[in-house]
């Protein structure tokens, strides 16, 4: 059998860049302390660990003050921090159809036990979101813009920039998912008037899973989503008010953190839109090769200028699961099927009842990657039609 075929990274990245092994490997045989623990040599060596990630991350967003990036275990957290931080009785809040769970299930939450009114403006069909009908949507008890930066069903990529300048006219803090977009594609929080940026550390970044953060503007103040220790001002009976530490509770993932400062180091160093091109360049030829094969439908905008390396798909009558059950067992391909997550996404392009095949493309895969799916699609459709 020819070698395996990873197409899942808008799961999570896989290979990492050697700096990323290696730099774990280093911090969990050469340093191994805690960091904001201790005041010896290997403690201040962790202390640097966590500080130098959150410079790199800063550098990469265009934060000026790196304290404002506030470390946690994936963009899930990051999410339920910033939302249910920001959001109490009679506000109301202003999102899209194209959510992913780690925002909707937050949502349904405060609604039903705080009272929270939510409304999600509809994307349409191929998952792009007009930002007018966004605008449409303010009421004078918004409190907070929520916007997938881009969908991890169709890739479609949001209008955050034109948001961005909705929410500032107004007055509104702009939370960002970039879950499927740090590392992908430019962001700048200044630029874009993104007030709470969340994060995964996993997945375009580069870096181990259990890492992720949230960038929070300065005058936006959240209530923190967990209370513990910070290794400061430890006299204190409640959370201390400074950043990273109001919301640092806990010791950190160092390990985890030490592979991201080198996910995060190898992007600034090949360059976000080096990044960008390339996977760009691997939708496209994606999109021609799927759009080439009789019996392909694919989901979304088609246009690897409005997408990132995300592609849904379906098959005819061969249901996705049996598809990545083949793609897998017979030819070592490794694809995501189901609803990923992101039910509200499917309902909007349709596909909440049979789900999609989705392909994740990354930065190290291949055109001949893209050409054994292709051969394994075509396989798997003569074989169904029984001819
Ligand atoms: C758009 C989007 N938001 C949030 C998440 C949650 O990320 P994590 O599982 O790393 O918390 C994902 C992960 O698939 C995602 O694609």
């Amino acid at each position: 059998m020819a070698p395996p075929v990873y197409l899942d990274n808008a799961a999570t990245s896989y290979p990492k860049p050697e700096a990323v092994y290696q730099a774990v490997y280093d911090y969990m045989r050469l340093v191994g302390a805690s960091a904001g623990r201790g005041s010896y040599q290997r403690a201040l060596e962790a202390d640097e660990v966590v500080y130098r990630a959150r410079v790199a991350l800063a550098r990469l967003f265009n934060v000026r003050d790196a304290a404002r990036i506030v470390f946690t275990a994936n963009a899930t957290e990051s999410l339920n921090l910033a939302i249910k931080g920001m959001l109490g009785p009679g506000n109301h809040v202003v999102t899209t159809s194209m959510e992913h769970n780690a925002v909707w299930r937050c949502l349904k939450v405060l609604e039903s036990e705080r009272g929270v009114a939510v409304t999600a403006v509809p994307s349409a069909a191929d998952g792009s979101l007009d930002p007018g009908l966004l605008e449409e949507a303010i009421r004078p008890s918004t409190r907070l813009i929520i916007v997938n930066h881009a969908s991890n069903v169709t890739g479609t990529i949001m209008p955050v920039r034109e948001i961005g300048e909705i929410a500032y006219r107004y007055d509104i803090p702009l939370l960002v998912d970039a879950a499927q977009t740090a590392g992908v594609l430019a962001i700048d929080v200044e630029e874009e008037h993104i007030d709470l940026l969340a994060f995964t550390g996993h997945k375009g970044l580069l870096g181990p899973t259990g890492t992720g953060g949230l960038y929070i503007l300065e005058g936006i103040n959240p209530r923190p989503l967990k209370e513990g220790g910070t290794g400061s001002e430890s006299r204190l009976e409640r959370q201390p008010d400074t950043l990273p530490e109001r919301y640092e509770a806990g010791t950190l993932n160092v390990a985890g953190l030490a592979g991201l400062e080198a996910g995060v180091k190898f992007i600034l160093q090949e360059g976000v839109e080096r990044i960008r091109a390339r996977e760009e360049e691997l939708t496209a030829y994606a999109l021609e090769v799927l759009l080439g094969i009789e019996g392909v439908t694919i989901y979304g905008p088609r246009d690897p200028a409005r997408q990132v390396g995300v592609i849904s798909f379906n098959l005819e009558d061969t249901g996705p699961e049996e598809v990545g059950y083949v793609l897998d067992e017979m030819c070592g391909i490794m694809v995501r099927v189901g609803l990923h997550c992101a039910p509200l996404a499917h309902r909007t392009i349709g596909t909440l009842e049979r789900g999609t095949v989705r392909v994740g493309l990354g930065y190290f895969n291949t055109r001949e990657d893209i050409d054994c799916l292709a051969e394994a699609l075509r396989d798997i459709i003569t074989e169904a039609r029984g001819c």
